[in-house]
């Protein structure tokens, strides 16, 4: 079987894709799967064979291993990575893609629409999950029918912001300080900004319209624990990783606490629980909630799901969901090779 790996794009956590791509890459059955890297530059052109290693911003990823050094399946005459083939072509096409993009572009369903054009299966979410779940407010509104607790906060557009500035404060007295402002398209924390005096609500919420036009305004919590569970499956076939406890070292986790800043360190210098430390009670809500998302919001294959817990209120709710989480969440799923998640995900791609 032929798979596409496509990773890179043109969200801000393009190095992010790169590393989680290679980890998946490295981990596939090469003896089932003839696994075909195909670089979506920051140019937004696709790129495979040699050219993805030559082309300008693959080359400018600073301290990431280079596929050729970190790919111990890339052997001399081995076809896969020489190969030049157009790019999806109608006649002989993958047989399947496994997008491995975070953020925009790549996990918000535009991406996986491009696939539907063409007709190429693929793995993880559909075109409707992932543009649901990429856009914090549309989130929302769809766990909020289904009453997955969530933590306070409205959304706001930027012409609502700038014609009627008042609104904002408005809906931000109702849900009470402090705040945590956020771009609805973000990920990584990327472009997320925290704010603790009203009189700076409408300049910090300026400076993130810089990132989208449309935010999300939540009451932020000071003292809280973080906890995170992976979700593999779909429909009602869902298997449930182990939960972890994940430690900042600032009011909200940044990007460099999930990447430690150096990219090649990739995911591990975060410092995490696994599994997490916590009572029964609040292990069975996360799962609750986790399944309940997953399920209204269509996720498949392989995701994480975020959550926050209130120290003070002693009250959990779903912060984010991944549709197409860093490393493929693959160290959640401890009772699991990732040769077998990878498997799956494969599998549940011609579902
Ligand atoms: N958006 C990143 C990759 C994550 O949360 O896993
Ligand atoms: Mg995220």
């Amino acid at each position: 079987i032929q798979v596409g790996v496509v990773y890179g794009g043109k969200s801000v956590e393009h190095e992010v894709s790169v590393i989680s791509a290679l980890q998946a890459m490295k981990s596939f059955d090469h003896n089932k799967y003839e696994i075909i890297p195909i670089y979506y530059g920051k140019d937004q052109q696709f790129y495979t064979g040699r050219k993805a290693m030559e082309a300008a911003t693959y080359q400018k990823l600073e301290d990431i291993p280079k596929l050729l050094e970190v790919v111990d399946w890339v052997r001399e005459g081995q076809e896969v990575f020489l190969k030049y083939r157009r790019l999806f072509r109608v006649k002989q096409r993958l047989d399947v893609v496994f997008p491995i993009m975070h953020g925009a572009s790549g996990e918000d369903g535009k991406f996986q629409g491009f696939l539907e054009t063409l007709g190429v299966p693929y793995c993880e979410s559909s075109v409707l999950s992932c543009a649901i779940v990429q856009d914090k407010a549309m989130m929302r509104r769809v766990l909020n029918s289904v009453q997955v607790p969530l933590v306070d906060g409205f959304e706001i557009t930027r012409s609502e912001c700038i014609l009627h500035p008042e609104t904002l404060i408005e809906k931000a007295e109702q849900v009470g300080g402090p705040w945590i402002i956020k771009p609805v398209s973000g990920g990584s924390s990327i472009g997320i900004l925290c704010c603790d005096d009203k009189d700076q609500l409408l300049p910090t919420a300026l400076e993130c319209f810089a990132f989208d036009s449309k935010l999300v305004v939540e009451h932020r919590f000071t003292d809280f624990r973080e906890f995170n569970i992976g979700l593999l499956g779909d429909h009602d076939d869902i298997k449930l990783s182990l939960i972890e406890e994940v430690f900042k070292s600032d009011t909200i986790l940044s990007y460099v606490d999930k990447y430690g800043g150096s990219s090649s360190k990739g995911m591990e210098s975060i410092s995490r629980r696994l599994p997490a430390g916590i009572e029964d009670e609040i292990c069975e809500a996360i799962k609750e909630a986790a399944r309940n998302a997953f399920k209204v919001c269509e996720c498949s294959g392989v995701v994480r799901i975020d959550f926050l817990y209130d120290n003070e209120t002693k009250a959990l709710y779903l912060n984010e969901i991944n549709t197409i989480p860093g490393s493929l969440a693959a160290y959640l799923f401890k009772d699991m090779s990732r040769q077998e998640l990878l498997d799956r995900c494969i599998n549940l791609a011609f579902r």
